[in-house]
């Protein structure tokens, strides 16, 4: 979608929000809680960012930007090039991170600007009267969005800052230990915080715990092999060399995939096999999704795979 930079408001030196609208239509796609849109930038990179407003707006989308001096560009660019008014181009939104419906109650974590998807996943609960409760730390006092987030969620908000006149630290083996059954658990931040919830939760059952990553696996001792590749539909054989994606090969083979973050977040590369050993390498599909289901752009599968295509 075309769409508008209808406002811009600074949260702070780092952070900004952007309200986006289209043009023309009132009523945008529909973004359930835990969403995201990929924002194809000036420059032709593509950025994902969770969607942080009221998911019952169906006027405009919200996202809030933190500038990364360290990182690959795209936040810098959202923070100079864009100013109200600017024509951006915006995708349906995608839900890599749901709320679990039939979950008897809901604890998220959130780290440092992590804490995007959950505003929208806040507005939710609070509006249905579903029992949670927010956990977020930040080095940064007061922590991006704050404010908002305090109207939604009021003492269900628990902030953990060492930069706050009463330093806290989150310990996620007290927190989160004791709960009842039917919890879900919901973790979007750094990775040392995912790494310390999933440490935290590893006798819980996975279907329970849930993460939304924005960085791509670190696994640098992972060797990448050759491995074919067969067409389902055709019966055609393509050879992925050990330094090309399957993505790419198959793309240079005239196949129009869509492809977003190429790091195996964003989920929109995804693609159905039929038999082969694949080696998952995203950080996307659940568990029971892995069956018959890989992402092109970082996944693999040893000696060869058949594709849904
Ligand atoms: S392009 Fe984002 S997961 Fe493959």
């Amino acid at each position: 979608m075309k769409m508008r930079v209808a406002d811009i408001v600074d949260d702070s030196a780092e952070v900004k929000v952007f309200t986006l609208r289209h043009p023309l239509r009132d009523e945008l796609p529909v973004a359930s809680p835990g969403s995201h849109v990929d924002v194809h930038l000036l420059d032709g990179k593509i950025r994902q960012y969770s969607l942080c407003g009221d998911p019952d707006e169906k006027s405009q989308y919200k996202i809030a930007v933190k500038r990364e001096p360290g990182g690959r560009g795209g936040s810098r660019l959202m923070h100079e090039a864009y100013v109200r008014g600017s024509e951006i181009h915006v995708s349906a939104p995608r839900n890599n991170f749901p709320l679990e419906p039939t979950a008897d109650r809901h604890i998220l974590v959130a780290g440092g600007i992590g804490i995007t998807p959950f505003i929208s996943m806040a507005h939710h609960l609070s509006r249905q009267g579903a029992e949670f409760e927010l956990h977020y730390a930040s080095r940064q006092y007061p922590p991006p969005l704050m404010a908002s987030l305090l109207d939604i969620c009021g003492s269900r908000l628990n902030i953990y800052s060492s930069n706050s006149e009463r330093p806290r630290r989150f310990d996620p083996k007290r927190a989160l230990s004791n709960q009842p059954p039917g919890t879900h658990i919901y973790a979007c931040g750094p990775q040392a915080l995912m790494d310390a919830v999933s440490a935290a939760t590893s006798e819980w059952p996975s279907q329970q715990v849930h993460f939304e990553a924005f960085q791509a696996t670190l696994d640098e001792n992972f060797k990448a092999e050759p491995f074919d590749i067969r067409i389902a539909s055709t019966g055609s054989t393509i050879r992925v060399p050990a330094d090309q994606s399957a993505l790419c090969v198959l793309r240079d083979a005239g196949f129009l995939l869509p492809a977003s973050c190429e790091m195996g977040v964003c989920g929109s590369c995804e693609c159905g096999y039929r038999d082969g050993s694949v080696i998952h390498r995203d950080k996307v599909l659940k568990i029971d999704a892995r069956q018959d289901r890989m992402m092109l752009c970082v996944s693999r599968a040893r000696v060869s795979v058949t594709l849904d295509l």
